[in-house]
């Protein structure tokens, strides 16, 4: 089974820099590898001082490299895909432009993920390395499977009928399969791709996200919110690589007061991140650009034993049986309890948290149930369901 990591972070942090040198490791291990960049700001090709694009380019042996650019991606390799959602939208009375661009920002981005999908299927790589752009963009695409599932559920019949079959209790109980492909429209390909997408991606078997960060004020606080709306959005965080550590001992008073900032920062990651792996890069004398360069990152990274193991041990959201109905719990690290707005609406529970608003629809089993509490303890968000007359009336459909 392939793996798939995404590096993500503030601009500047050294995520090109970090998902290079694993791509490197990961190639001298033997194991076919592919650095992909998802951000529109490409510089594969500068860092690895040759020339990186749209078609997958060989860099030295195990090791490939791809800049996707999804304008060209939704055109060429998905042209029904973009047709079905843009006939979709438009019978759904969106308004939609003339020029046949979709009302919904950043669905090009959509073509991206696709097209990852598309390659981890083709089981040519053994692991694909994910240089995304930074955490706003990153957070924007990652979020977006789950939202235009749910604009396909709520406005198409399709959609309806795959949120019966496929909602997660009945997933749980009756272990149901996906439907035919085949057997489905050019929509309910898309939306069956969606749905495999997301279960891809949030498959902490095959795909995990790393943080990556400097310990300066501005960036641990992004990092910070960063994990906690990815947890929100159910993606498995199993990493976190502290970048740029200045050295100890510089006898250079400007210097050492930045080292001691430096260390109040680390030791507040160190506090948030308890269970996660931690990972402390250096601040080297110079920019790591070519292949040299990444190659004295990898020497740091290589002393890490674990660098590919998947370092999770828990899926991060789950539905459980529970005294009149069921509990829903989601870990939410860092969140702080009077910012979590938990609501019902249309059959839907929608957890808002800053200007994030997961809007999760209810499996039919809930559908006529009440939550009868919220409760945020030790960083995990509980909601509970009560199900009238719970288990006599109770049915999974
Ligand atoms: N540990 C480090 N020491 C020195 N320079 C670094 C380090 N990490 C990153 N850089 C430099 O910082 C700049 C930004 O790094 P990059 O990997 O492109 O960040 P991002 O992809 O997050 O924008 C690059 O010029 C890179 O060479
Ligand atoms: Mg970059």
């Amino acid at each position: 089974m392939g793996r798939i990591i995404i590096f993500t972070g503030k601009g500047g942090v050294g995520k090109t820099s970090i998902a290079a040198a694993h791509a490197l490791i990961s190639a001298e291990e033997g194991k076919k590898t592919l650095l992909v960049s998802v951000d529109m700001a490409h510089n594969l090709g500068d860092l690895f001082a040759c020339s990186v694009g749209r078609n997958v380019t060989e860099i030295k042996k195990n090791l490939y490299a791809l800049e996707l650019d999804p304008d060209y991606i939704m055109h060429e390799e998905f042209p029904n895909v973009q047709k079905a959602v843009i006939d979709f939208v438009g019978a759904s009375g969106a308004n939609i432009t003339l020029n046949g661009h979709f009302p919904l920002p950043g669905f090009e981005n959509l073509f991206s993920l696709l097209k990852i999908k598309q390659l981890y299927e083709s089981n040519a790589y053994d692991r694909i390395l994910v240089d995304c752009a930074p955490t706003g963009e990153t957070l924007s695409l990652l979020k977006f499977p789950e939202l235009l599932s749910w604009y396909i559920e709520k406005f198409s019949p399709v959609g309806k009928i795959m949120l019966r079959v496929l909602n997660p209790i009945s997933k749980l109980r009756y272990h149901v399969k996906l439907p035919d492909r085949k057997a489905l429209g050019d929509l309910g390909q898309m939306h069956l791709d969606l749905i495999n997408l997301q279960e891809l991606l949030k498959n902490r078997e095959i795909c995990t996200i790393r943080l990556v960060c400097i310990p300066e004020k501005m960036v641990v606080e992004e990092t910070k919110r960063n994990f906690m709306y990815l947890n929100l959005y159910r993606y498995q965080v199993d990493g976190v690589f502290i970048n740029r550590i200045l050295p100890e001992h510089m006898d250079n008073p400007f210097m050492e007061k930045w080292h001691s900032i430096q260390k109040q920062y680390i030791e507040e990651l160190e506090k948030v991140f308890v269970h996660m792996p931690l990972s402390y890069i250096p601040w080297y004398p110079e920019e790591i650009r070519g292949s040299q360069a990444v190659e004295k990152l990898c020497e740091d990274l290589r002393s890490l034993s674990n660098l590919f193991d998947i370092r999770l041990q828990t899926d991060n959201e789950e539905y459980s049986l529970c005294e009149n109905g069921y509990l829903f719990t989601l870990k939410l690290p860092g969140v702080i309890e009077d910012e979590v707005e938990v609501y019902m609406h249309n059959l839907d529970m929608n957890i808002r948290i800053g200007n994030f608003n997961r809007c999760i629809p209810l499996p039919n089993t809930l559908q006529r149930s009440q939550i009868t509490s919220v409760q945020l303890e030790q960083g995990v968000l509980k909601i509970q369901f009560k199900i009238p007359e719970f288990p006599n009336t109770e049915e999974a459909h």
